[in-house]
């Protein structure tokens, strides 16, 4: 087995590869004078059972690019299987067309990493499960309660614990979520009663006097979050905390997430944190190198994958 990675999360594949207790396999992935992407896998891989670890976040292009010509190297090297590990999966969030003449990005991409040579793919709380549809190789969408499930349960022992969702498309995952905590569910109906007018958010459940844990899968510009936050306090929350996968947070979102009613905000290393991240007074990282790391080994052993969330 082999484990390679691009630069868009080099401090998360070296957590994966001492779970794995296998070395990254050395490659360079750099730039020509022109911005063109080249790599080079610096060891032999015909033959090998081949990870590439790679986040399509910021900038999204250049590590698209990276992962797509890095599948290419790696099936030119006679690579026996090639998985494209994607913690985060860029692009997601256009899976429809909103409109007329829009495009449907997440199939581009789809099918983008299916013809470069990737032979499946490993990745983590899809925007929509129903991407997983868009690749005709096969797609491991692993979720990420075991790493939240034990953290929400230690910090709030003993109290009322209502789980949120910001808004009515993220009612599975908080439904879910709600279900192995044994906590309420609410959800937050964001309407414009009439054009021109505001959004208002009406808050559907009992937050009174609870923890609500705000939930969903992409922070980018904070604005969701902060906005539920307040409507819940307004609804006489006790405490808001959230929990989000992936850590976008684009912008000034760490500026407004310090400055809301929020308490902390939760996300994973899905997306290697920048330093205003890393210092922020209310926002923590929780790794989830174990879990890729599990779920790779098992790829690689031909092992069930869900058997690590029953
Ligand atoms: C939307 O459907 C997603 O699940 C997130 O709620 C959204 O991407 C968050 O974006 P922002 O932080 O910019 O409000």
């Amino acid at each position: 087995m082999k484990l390679i990675a691009g630069n868009s999360n080099k401090a998360l594949a070296e957590q994966v590869s001492s779970y794995l207790n296998i070395p990254v396999t050395q490659a360079k992935v750099k730039r020509f004078a022109d911005m063109e992407v080249f790599v080079e896998i610096m060891e032999n891989v015909r033959g090998e059972d081949c990870f590439f670890l790679q986040s399509t976040s910021y900038p999204a292009n250049d590590h698209l690019m990276e992962l797509l010509i890095a599948i290419d190297a790696l099936k030119r090297g006679s690579a026996k299987r090639i998985t494209a590990v994607l913690p985060y999966f860029g692009y997601a969030r256009q899976d429809r067309k909103t409109g007329g003449r829009t495009p449907i990005s997440a199939k581009l991409v789809a099918n983008l990493i299916t013809a470069a040579g990737a032979d499946r793919v490993l990745t983590m709380e899809l925007h929509a499960g129903q991407i997983q549809g868009f690749f005709d190789i096969p797609v491991d969408n692993l979720i990420v309660a075991p790493v939240f499930v034990p953290q929400i349960q230690d910090k709030f022992k003993g109290e009322k614990l209502c789980i949120v969702s910001p808004d009515v498309g993220g009612v599975v995952r908080a439904r879910a979520l709600a279900k192995r905590l044994n906590a309420d569910l609410a959800i937050i109906d964001k309407r414009r009663e009439e054009a021109g007018m505001s959004e208002v958010m009406n808050v559907i459940g009992d937050v009174k006097d609870m923890v609500c844990i705000l939930v969903d899968d992409i922070v980018d510009s904070g604005g969701t979050l902060c906005n539920a936050a307040s409507a819940l306090k307004e609804n006489g929350a006790k405490e808001v905390h959230s929990y989000v996968v992936h850590g976008v947070l684009s912008g000034g979102a760490v500026a407004r997430v310090a400055a809301s009613p929020m308490e902390s905000l939760v996300v994973t290393d899905s997306i290697a944190a920048t330093e205003s991240v890393k210092s922020a007074h209310n926002i923590e990282v929780l790794s989830v190198s174990s879990l890729i790391g599990e779920a790779i080994r098992r790829t690689s052993e031909e092992r069930s994958i869900s058997a690590l969330f029953r």
